[in-house]
Formats: structure tokens, sequence, C-alpha cells
């Protein structure tokens, strides 16, 4: 899966992309990250990617040309490698004026073969590039952050682990928080050795060995 990431900061990807689960799944070529700096595409000397509203009002917007150029060159990469079967691709914009983002999302975004996220800065982007180059807004949350780069970060993080063969044992986000199988519930609590600690106790029915109970007292404690 490709992830193409538009961004005027690449950098902050770095440790994101080199680390842990997310690091080892680039390593193995089960997701792939492509960094795009729209800077690149910027107008003039200067290499402008912005500039003020019309009507008025404060902050600065994206313009158009940069962007459009920008998803562009993704689409002539696309159609070099694939001629004959272009694949699955969904243009995101994170913006907090987006839809939720919740476990569905990071579900249903799993099955495309290569998902753009653009990474808003400043007051946002110019309209015309969501009207003609985004298929979906999402947010990840009611608050606003100063660009699109940790969303986009969150997306690819929830969506990567759900890839098959990503996660340790096959299957084993089967059991998240928020899966089908919880019911959309948020998971039990988890304990780990030594059974007592500073008189803080483990729940006895988990050192009992009885799976069934262990089972019954793990469903009544989904919230
Ligand atoms: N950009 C700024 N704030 C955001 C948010 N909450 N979600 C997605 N993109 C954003």
């Amino acid at each position: 899966m490709i992830f193409h990431v538009l961004t005027l900061f690449p950098e902050l990807f770095s440790d994101f992309q080199r680390e842990s689960i997310i690091g080892r799944a680039i390593e193995e070529k089960k997701a792939e990250i492509d960094l795009i700096q729209i800077r690149d595409f910027g107008l003039g000397k200067h290499r402008q990617v912005d500039d003020t509203p019309y009507g008025g009002g404060d902050g600065m917007l994206m313009r158009c040309e940069p962007l459009f150029e920008a998803f562009d060159s993704i689409e002539k990469t696309r159609k070099r490698g694939n001629e004959e079967k272009m694949k699955k691709i969904r243009r995101v914009y994170l913006t907090p004026q987006g839809r939720k983002f919740t476990q569905r999302t990071a579900e249903r975004f799993v099955h495309y073969d290569e998902i753009v996220l653009l990474c808003g800065r400043y007051e946002g982007v110019d309209q015309r590039v969501r009207d003609e180059l985004i298929d979906e807004e999402i947010s990840i949350g009611d608050y606003v952050l100063t660009g699109g780069e940790l969303p986009a970060m969150v997306v690819m993080d929830s969506v990567i682990r759900l890839l098959p063969g990503v996660l340790g044992k096959e299957g084993s986000h089967q059991f998240d928080s928020f899966s089908k199988e919880f019911g959309g519930k948020r998971e039990y609590p988890h304990y780990t050795k030594p059974a007592e600690f500073q008189g803080l106790k483990v729940p006895d029915v988990l050192l009992s060995g009885n799976h069934a109970e262990i089972e019954k007292w793990r469903r009544g404690k989904l919230r």
C-alpha cells in the first residue's frame, strides 16, 4: 500500500517512518510512504505556495497551482507504473472541517492500493482544490492543529497496522478496542506480572486458569 503525502514539512515524518512497527512494515515493503514537498511546485523564484484570501480576512491560503501540479505528478508516476490496471486510489484532505476519523474509517482505507494525504497549513487550501482533487475530507478530532501532518501520521499508523502481516500475530488487531469483535467498545483491562505490586492486586479470576470465567469477566469489562 502506498501513501502519497503532500506536505510543506516532509522532515516531520522522518522518525515516524523509521521506527517500530511502521518502520518494519516499510522495510518489508508492506507499506510505502511517498513524501512530496509541495514547495517543489511553488511559484517563481521564491517557490510561493500561499496567498491572501479573496474578499479579505485573516491568514493565508494554499494556492491552486502548486497543489494541482503536485497531484498531477502523482498521476504521472501512477500511469507509468500500471498501464493496464489502474490501482484503487483515495484522495484525502486533512482538515478540522472533515468527517471524524474512526476505526471504521481505517478499516475502509485499508482496502485501497494508494492513498493521497494532503496536509493543509495556514488557513487551509483554495476551495477549487477541494472541489476538483479531493474525494474525502477527514478530521482526527474537534481541535485545530497547525497543520495536517500529525493527522496524516495518525491515519497512516492506524491503517498500516491493519495491513496483513504487519502486526506480529496475524489478525491480532481483531480484538482491538473499537473492533467489530468487541461491538465497537473499548477493550477490557490488562495485567501482567507481578500478581501484587505495592498492595495492588491482579483480579483473582485472571489467576484462576478458568478460561470460561476469564472470558466472562473480560466481556463484562468492555466499555
Ligand atoms: N488540520 C488541522 N487540524 C486538524 C484536525 N483536527 N484534523 C485533521 N486535520 C487537521
